[in-house]
């Protein structure tokens, strides 16, 4: 078996997050405007086969989760296929681990085949809780079919189940009480998200995000708080409402950024590694994998693309930019 994915600030890797796809079944202002952005060229997205043996060789090394990411990763006809696939491959420390980052649209559906095929945890993106409001910001007439994709996901037993919520100026800052609230009566974990500058419009302000101190505050105004554990290489800080069991996150990217514990590693659905998610640099995996290359070559690619990785976003650092890639096709 192979050393770890070490980089140099002993950053260990051990999770490995796969978009599926760059298509998307909402249009999340924050995200893409109304027509969508220019896709990925189908030639170009990894088949299941390509990315079961990048997962292989990642297990080789160290990766023992797998997060299967999009734009929506339901969308891809043969996820189930694939999940199965990957929840076979055997890492240090047993089968990889499965799990999911989805709009949950498909959920009511899918949710049961992929409980059997061996996914494990979903992480189901809601904004808000409001129908007109969620036809606003998501563009689409769909808030029914997330909550249906929510119980679906419940029903199927996935355990734990996380809500992420960007949290949005004038958009839904007035709801992160409901939010929990709804959280809790799911059984679900509510977690709240800064907005990063991975926006579609480039139009991102530190001025305008609603900062983790502030969801905290308005948080602490009807619940009582106390932290969890350690956040170790997780993004979000976790806090027990009125002492438990239920529990929040907060997800404070920018303004308390976890990059010193990252353990991190992306591949893009054509095939791109990525050491971070503001990376300017990308491995062509998909030119080494068409190219007949072997599982060495793969996790020499694997290596260097580590080896690259700065010490964190930069997002405070003068001279920042934003990624080329919209954030549907790096995987979020
Ligand atoms: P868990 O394993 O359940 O903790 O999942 P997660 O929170 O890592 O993943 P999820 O896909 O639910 O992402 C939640 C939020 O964290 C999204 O806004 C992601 O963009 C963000 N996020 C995930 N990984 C990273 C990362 O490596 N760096 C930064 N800056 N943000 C990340
Ligand atoms: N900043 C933070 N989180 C974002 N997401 C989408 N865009 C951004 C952004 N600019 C979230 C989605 C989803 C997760 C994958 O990332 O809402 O929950
Ligand atoms: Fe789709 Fe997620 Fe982007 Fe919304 S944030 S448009 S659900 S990829």
């Amino acid at each position: 078996r192979g050393e770890p994915l070490v980089d140099a600030f002993g950053r260990v890797h051990r999770d490995l997050r796969i978009s599926l796809t760059d298509r998307c079944s909402l249009r999340c202002t924050y995200c893409m405007p109304a027509e969508g952005v220019p896709w990925l060229a189908k030639d170009n997205i990894l088949t299941s086969a390509e990315i079961e043996r990048v997962a292989r060789v990642a297990a080789s090394v160290g990766i023992v989760e797998v997060r299967l990411t999009g734009g929506e990763p339901l969308l891809r006809r043969d996820v189930v296929d694939l999940v199965g696939r990957l929840a076979r491959i055997e890492g240090e420390q047993g089968p990889l681990e499965i799990s999911m980052t989805t709009n949950g649209l498909r959920m009511p559906e899918l949710a049961a085949p992929l409980a059997a095929a061996g996914l494990t945890r979903v992480n189901i993106s809601l904004d808000t809780l409001r129908p007109d409001r969620f036809l606003e910001l998501t563009r689409r007439d769909r808030l029914d079919d997330v909550l249906a994709g929510i119980a679906a996901s419940r029903a199927a037993g996935f355990d734990p189940i996380k809500i992420n919520a960007v949290a949005m100026r004038g958009t839904n800052e007035d709801e992160i009480v409901d939010l929990v609230r709804f959280a809790v009566d799911n059984d679900a974990q509510m977690r709240f998200i800064e907005q990063m500058p991975l926006d579609a419009g480039h139009v991102w302000s530190r001025v305008q995000m609603v900062r983790g101190e502030e969801i905290l505050d308005r948080l602490r105004e009807v619940f009582d708080l106390t932290p969890v554990g350690e956040r170790g290489a997780a993004p979000a800080e976790i806090w027990a409402i009125d002492g438990g069991p239920a529990t929040v996150g907060v997800i404070a990217s920018v303004t308390a950024p976890f990059c010193g514990a990252c353990d991190r590693v992306r591949l893009t659905a054509d095939g791109q590694l990525r050491n971070c998610l503001f990376a300017r640099e990308e491995s062509d995996l998909l030119a080494l994998l068409r190219g007949g290359a072997d599982d060495d070559a793969i996790e020499a690619m694997l290596r260097l693309c580590i080896t690259g990785k700065r010490a964190g976003h930069g997002i405070d650092d003068e001279g920042f930019l934003q990624p080329d890639r919209p954030m549907s096709a790096i995987g979020g």
